[in-house]
């Protein structure tokens, strides 16, 4: 009797936790907090993970199965949580997709984002992956401009309806299209515009600068684990407790420097965070609202005459020394040191940027190498620029980041967690793993955020 009223109790909750995730409502925090393993147990039974797997496996048969039976393993031990309601501890999964600059060619995009399960053959996205990142430089060198930012558009709103995300970023082209430095613009893209004057409004006012303001950022950081938060929660938390405080201010977050899933985060951005960059923190808002400043400035401004044939027409009136040097080659629209220095200064340098940002590896495009995907100090600084265009004619690929969190065998009262990274580069007809790291933690890992 008892058992079945428990069982009818957690029955309710977890339909009321479907209910409220598929319509948006809100979730009440105390629900939340007990029930939040559960919800990631009901969105696998839901969503379930090894039917996408299948999907990747066809074209990855070698070493996707590997992954296959580690999901498949995630699901028994999430389906635990069924029968057991003194600790619900659950599984978590998260697959992200990240590609590089893309440069004016739809149909070589469509390849890239087809082999890595971002979308169908059709360029519908399939709702395997959780997050797919872009890291700019869209614009420029070819003619497809306007189908790949209306393409993305059209992805953003497919992920949102099967809970996923598309995190686009501003590269250098897009910035030095709104500054009016056309140098790199082909004639024949113009002329699907129209003219330079539509061109110009159109990247502007019009349908693509709004895109641009609204749903790009200069720099994100994403969570691996929800614990952290939504992407973009800046690090450090604006309004933080620590464990010896004695007020808890509702809306502040628990925040330890030292806590285990503390950086367990990615940083994404189209140069690079140079080290010496003087507003990497609080990361990434600070880079991001500079950005959106300048961007607004230079949306709003009469647009001036591109160059060439005219002058540069350089940053608008009224740009602050800080927008001066977001723009600048020490800045992240820029930035190549994380591909240029040599190894002991980058792999030094990227523990500074890693630790001020909040994050396990810093992932960004802009500096090609046409044979494949960059990996220096151990997968801390990861280079996806590869050359995608036919402008280059470099490789077709795409960075995988399989995530998972999976409980393990506990000791009475000691919650213990196995947090497993694997970070894969996805070429057409192969693919290479560039960091399969696993290591066990110990804490009561809530999900403050249920995405
Ligand atoms: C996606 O699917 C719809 C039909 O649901 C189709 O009209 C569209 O052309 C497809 N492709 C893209 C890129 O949106
Ligand atoms: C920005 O993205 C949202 C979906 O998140 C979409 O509804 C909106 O139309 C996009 N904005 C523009 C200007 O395309």
């Amino acid at each position: 009797m008892a058992a079945s009223s428990r069982l009818l109790a957690l029955l309710a909750v977890i339909v009321g936790l479907y209910i409220a995730s598929t319509f948006e409502l809100p979730i009440v925090p105390a629900v939340r907090q007990n029930a939040v393993a559960v919800y990631s147990a009901v969105r696998q039974a839901l969503n379930p993970k090894p039917a996408k797997e299948q999907s990747s496996q066809a074209v990855f048969p070698s070493s996707d199965s590997t992954h296959g039976s580690e999901v498949a393993g995630a699901q028994e031990g999430s389906q635990a949580v069924f029968t057991s309601s003194s600790s619900a501890r659950a599984a978590y999964t998260r697959h992200i997709v990240a590609v590089g600059d893309l440069h004016g060619d739809y149909g070589n995009a469509q390849k890239v984002l087809e082999f890595s399960g971002v979308v169908d053959s059709a360029g519908n996205w399939t709702g395997d992956v959780d997050f797919f990142v872009q890291t700019g430089d869209i614009i420029d060198r070819g003619d497809d401009t306007i189908k790949l930012f209306m393409w993305m558009e059209s992805l953003r709103v497919q992920a949102a309806k099967t809970g996923g995300v598309v995190l686009s970023h501003l590269g250098n082209h897009e910035v030095m299209n709104q500054i009016g430095d056309w140098r790199y613009v082909y004639p024949s893209e113009i002329e699907t515009f129209g003219s330079v004057a539509a061109r110009q409004k159109m990247l502007s006012t019009g349908r693509i600068g709004r895109a641009w303001a609204q749903n790009y950022t200069a720099t994100s950081r994403l969570p691996l684990h929800p614990h952290l938060g939504p992407p973009n929660t800046p690090f450090p938390p604006p309004l933080h407790f620590q464990k010896d405080d004695s007020e808890e201010d509702e809306n502040s977050r628990f925040y330890e420097p030292n806590e285990p899933l503390s950086h367990s985060a990615l940083s994404f951005v189209h140069g690079g965070l140079s080290p010496t960059f003087s507003n990497l923190s609080p990361f990434p808002t600070k880079i991001n609202a500079l950005s959106s400043s300048l961007l607004a400035k230079l949306q709003n401004r009469p647009q001036p005459l591109p160059h060439p044939p005219h002058q540069y027409p350089g940053l608008p009136q009224g740009t602050t020394r800080e927008e001066v040097e977001l723009y600048d080659a020490n800045g992240p629209f820029w930035y190549r040191g994380w591909a240029t220095d040599n190894e002991e200064k980058a792999c030094a340098d990227v523990e500074k940027v890693l630790a001020r940002t909040g994050t396990r590896r810093m992932i960004m495009g802009h500096t090609p190498d046409f044979t494949g995907i960059v990996s220096r100090c151990d997968g801390k600084i990861i280079i996806i620029d590869t050359g995608i265009s036919h402008a280059y004619g470099g490789a077709l690929s795409a960075l995988s980041i399989h995530y998972t969190f999976t409980p393990v065998d506990s000791e009475e009262g000691e919650h213990r967690w196995i947090e497993r990274e694997v970070v894969s580069a996805l070429y057409v007809d192969r693919q290479e793993t560039i960091v399969d790291q696993e290591r066990e933690l110990v804490g009561d890992f809530r999900f403050d955020e249920v995405l």
